[in-house]
Parts: structure tokens; sequence; C-alpha cells
């Protein structure tokens, strides 16, 4: 009798569930809008979360999938997320009404160390962006071209170091290196040398924060089923100690005397010193206290968000210039003249006379767009324009920006490297919105300009000196690894290195 009881009871919860899971997952059929069919518990998401694609790329896939269509509804565990695929759309939320869509709604640890810029939401957002603005103007960049050139000439160097004793290295933690040393410079005020010292807390710190152990892993996987769980789960302290103490460090051998590098931390410790910050809001005050704790979160987010993305950018080009020897031939006409121009140093303004490497530079963004998904949150019900859609406050929205790159729609034959797509004139004629590297609206890539700067400078004096070219164990189709926070392939980029 028990047995039946147990048995029936089993039964009606199976239906029960199956029938919550029926409802739930009618949320966007039920709306008109299509999508791939969701699996109980995971919904979307499996792929992702049996490591065979990351969420990029998964989404990606997705966006190429519903051609024609403007919307795709997709499922994070329940929870029903949208993927605007039609770029008037994503105009509209990302900047038109970008005041109901400030947020990026990303799941983080809920420690200190998430209240950075990339993380934060509502009005903290809105002050820090405007406070860490000025970090970032021309002007600024133009004072740290003389620090970067320093990590250049390190950079060469050690590159000359290999190509002399036939060493061979990966593309992508060579790149990381040089990168490295422009954020530990630029930021910091600190002299890593990267190239040579490979054990500096700086680069074993990025293994830490890229490299996440089994247990955040575990919690990633977690969110994605039940989203927001992370908050109540506690993580190492050890990164955001790592950057309190340097941080704190950085704060004592300045303090007291005037502003003499003009760089980050400065900056950082100008704002510490009017202690509270405060912004007007219609309803009142808002004010946060730029604390110790807060200003390490900045410097993190500056730090991981500065080095890698840019590594991994470098690393795509000089494999495509591998794969491309007649672009590369151009590059290297073109930075010669340069060089010769500015007396083989190079400068700010030389950098804008590189017209040819900066489409090579859009051109690998585009094809291999390392921030490849953008995240909104809907702060309101909104009826999406032009539809009868209407999407309830807290809905998360994604744009694909790596779908749109590849979209045949918008960039004809999109597997081929072709520069010439960013020609002026062919600048002219695309599509506002569907090339979104950076991001787009208010809450695009702070970090832009510099990421540009940077990888310009470390890429032009590379090829000045190296030729690259296919090696045996160039991979003539890349795989990107499932497990990369930022784009990553399997195996690494292995191109051969020669001097000129
Ligand atoms: C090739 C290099 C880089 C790429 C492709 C890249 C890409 C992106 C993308 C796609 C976003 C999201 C934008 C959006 O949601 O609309 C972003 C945000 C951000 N990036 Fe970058 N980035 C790069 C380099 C940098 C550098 C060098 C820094 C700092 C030194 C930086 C700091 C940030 C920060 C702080 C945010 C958050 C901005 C906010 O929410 O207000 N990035 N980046």
């Amino acid at each position: 009798m028990a047995v039946y009881i147990f048995a029936a009871f089993f039964v009606v919860i199976l239906c029960s569930f199956y029938l919550y899971a029926r409802k739930k997952y009618s949320y966007w059929s039920d709306k008109g809008v299509k999508g791939p069919t969701p699996f109980p518990i995971v919904g979307n998401f499996g792929s992702v979360i049996l490591v065979k694609d990351s969420v990029q790329q998964y989404i990606k896939t997705v966006h190429l999938k519903y051609a024609g269509e403007k919307l795709v509804g997709v499922y994070r565990g329940f929870q029903p997320m949208l993927l605007v695929r039609d770029p008037d759309l994503i105009k509209q939320v990302m900047v038109k009404d970008f005041h109901k869509f400030q947020d990026r709604g990303i799941s983080s640890s809920g420690s200190r160390l998430s209240q950075n810029l990339f993380s934060a939401d509502g009005e903290m957002w809105r002050i820090l962006r405007q406070k860490l603005t000025p970090v970032f103007t021309s002007r600024k960049l133009k004072e740290m071209v003389p620090l970067m050139q320093q990590c250049v000439d390190k950079f060469v160097k050690y590159v000359d170091y290999l190509v002399e004793n036939n060493i061979d290295h990966e593309m992508r933690s060579l790149a990381s290196k040089y990168t490295l040393d422009v954020i530990g410079s630029c930021a910091f005020g600190l002299d890593l040398d990267a190239c040579s010292d490979e054990e500096n807390q700086f680069s074993i710190m990025a293994k830490k924060i890229f490299k996440p152990t089994v247990y955040v892993r575990f919690l990633t996987i977690l969110d994605m089923l039940i989203p927001g769980v992370r908050k109540l789960f506690t993580t190492s302290t050890e990164i955001l100690d790592f950057f309190l103490g340097l941080v704190r460090n950085v704060i004592k051998e300045r303090e007291g005397t005037p502003p003499v590098r003009k760089d980050f931390m400065d900056l950082m410790i100008e704002l510490r010193e009017q202690g509270k910050v405060s912004r007007r809001k219609e309803d009142g005050i808002s004010e946060i206290e730029m604390d110790d704790y807060l200003i390490a979160a900045q410097a993190l987010v500056f730090y991981s968000a500065g080095f890698e993305t840019s590594a991994a950018t470098m690393s795509f080009l000089f494999y495509e210039l591998a794969l491309n020897p007649d672009i590369q031939d151009r590059i290297y006409q073109e930075v010669c003249k340069v060089y010769e121009k500015y007396n083989g140093q190079l400068t700010y303004e030389s950098l804008k006379e590189m017209p040819y490497l900066d489409m090579v530079l859009d051109e690998t963004l585009r094809k291999h767009s390392v921030a490849g998904i953008l995240f909104r949150k809907a702060l309101e019900d909104y009826t999406i324009p032009g539809t009868n859609v209407t999407i309830p406050k807290g809905t998360l929205i994604m744009v694909s920006a790596n779908g749109l790159h590849a979209d045949p729609e918008y960039f004809p034959n999109p597997e081929k490297f072709n520069p010439d797509r960013f020609l002026p004139e062919n600048i002219k004629t695309l599509k506002q919105c569907t090339y979104l590297p950076f991001g787009e609206g208010p809450r695009n890539c702070i970090g832009m300009r510099f990421a540009k700067v940077q990888s310009l400078m470390g890429i032009a004096a590379f090829l000045k000196n190296f030729k690259i070219e296919r090696s045996p164990k160039t991979d003539t189709h890349l795989e990107y690894d499932p497990k990369g926070i930022v784009l990553l392939t399997k195996g690494g980029i292995w191109v051969k290195i020669s001097k000129r």
C-alpha cells in the first residue's frame, strides 16, 4: 500500500513539475517571440553548463539561426531573457531609451569587489562613471604614450631574445606580457617587466582571475540555473586583498606629494581625499564613500578589463597576419613610413597616420570580438517599439556583438578577413549598431581609446621589427575554448616569428 501511495505522490510531483515547466517555458511563445526549445531546469544553456560552448558562442549561434527575427526568447534556468537581433531595436535599448536600460544586471559575488564600474548598477554606476571618465580623455592618453613606449621597448627586446634563441612562444600569452606591463605602468605606476619576470604578483593574479577555480566555476553554473544565487556564497578574498594591499601601498607612497604621474591612482587619491562623492538626484542626494575598498575594486576592473581583452585582440591580429602575408606587407610599408617621419619614435599623433593598421585592428575586432555579448536590464515595464511585446521590469536583454559581426546581412562573406570593410567609404554604408566590439551607448567600454592606443603601439613596433608567418603549429581553423571568459582559443595561437 505504502508503495502505491509513494508512487502516486511521485506521479503528482512529476506532473506538477511538468505543468510548472510548461507554463514557464511558454512565456516567450505566448508573447509571439520565437526561440530555441528549452530543456527542463537548465533552460537553453545546457551546452554552456556542460562546457561544450561559452555563453557568447552559444548566443552567437542563436543569433545566426534566427535570421529574420527581431527578437529571440531564451531561458536561463526558468528565467526568460531576450536576445535583441534587430539593429534599430538595439539602438533603441542601448542609446535612445538608455535611462530605462542603464543596468547591466549581471550576477556578481556580492562582495565589495563587485562594486566596480563594470558590475555596479543604478546610482553607484552613474557616480563611478562620471568620476572615472576623466582618466580616459585624449590629453590623459597622450600623457601616457611615453609610459607605453617604455613597455613597447621591453616587449621588442623580449621578442628579439626569443627569436635569437629559437624559443617558440604562444602569441596570446606573449601579447599579455606587453599589455600587463602597460596597465601596470599607466594605471598603477609600477615597473613590472612581465616579459622577464613571469613570477611577478601581477601575472600570478592575472592567472587567478582568468582561470577560475572549480568552486567559482561551480558557482557560475549554479547561477545559470538559479539566477542571483551566487550572491549568497562567499568567494576567496585573495584577489581583493592583493589589490587592496597594492592600492594602500601606492597611496602611502604618494600621500602628501603633488600628483606627478597623473595616472589612474593619482585620480583615485584625489577622489579619496574629497571623501564622500555626492550627486544630486530629483529625490535627494546620494553619496558614496570613495574608500580604499572601492578604489581597489576599480583598480581591479581596469586591470582585468584592460589587459586580457587587448592581449587577445593583438594575438588574433597576429594570427590573421600570418595567414594574410599581403596585408602584413602593406602594414609594414605603412609603419616604416611613419617611423621614418617621426625619427624612429611613435607618438600619439603618429598613430593617426597608420589608417590601414587601424582598419586591420577594426577587422580583427569584428571577426574575433573578444567581449562578444552585451547585457542590459529593463528598469521598468517596456513595450518593444514596433511590436506588441511588453517585457516586465527586471528582464535581462542580450545583444550578440559577435553574432552581428558574423551576420552576412551586414558583413558579406563574414569568414573572410577583409580590412577594406573599414575604408571610410564603406563605414558610411555600415548599418548603425551592427559593429559593436566595444558595446554601445553611455555604458560602452570606457577604456576603448586606451585599448586602441596600447594595441596600435605594440603591434606597430612588433611589425616594424619582426615578420610573422605560418608555422607547422599554426591552426588554420581556430576553435574557441568554451571555458574562456574572454574569447580564447583551444590550444592557443602559434606562429613563426623572424627578424626583419
Ligand atoms: C580590445 C580591448 C577591449 C575590448 C574589446 C573591450 C570591450 C568591452 C565591452 C564590449 C564592454 C561592454 C560595453 C557595453 O556593455 O556596451 C566593455 C566595458 C568596459 N570596459 Fe572594455 N574592452 C577593452 C579594453 C578595455 C580597457 C583597456 C579598459 C580599461 C583600462 C576597459 C574597461 C572597461 C570597463 C571599466 C567597462 C565597463 C564600463 C561601464 O559599465 O561603464 N576595457 N569593454
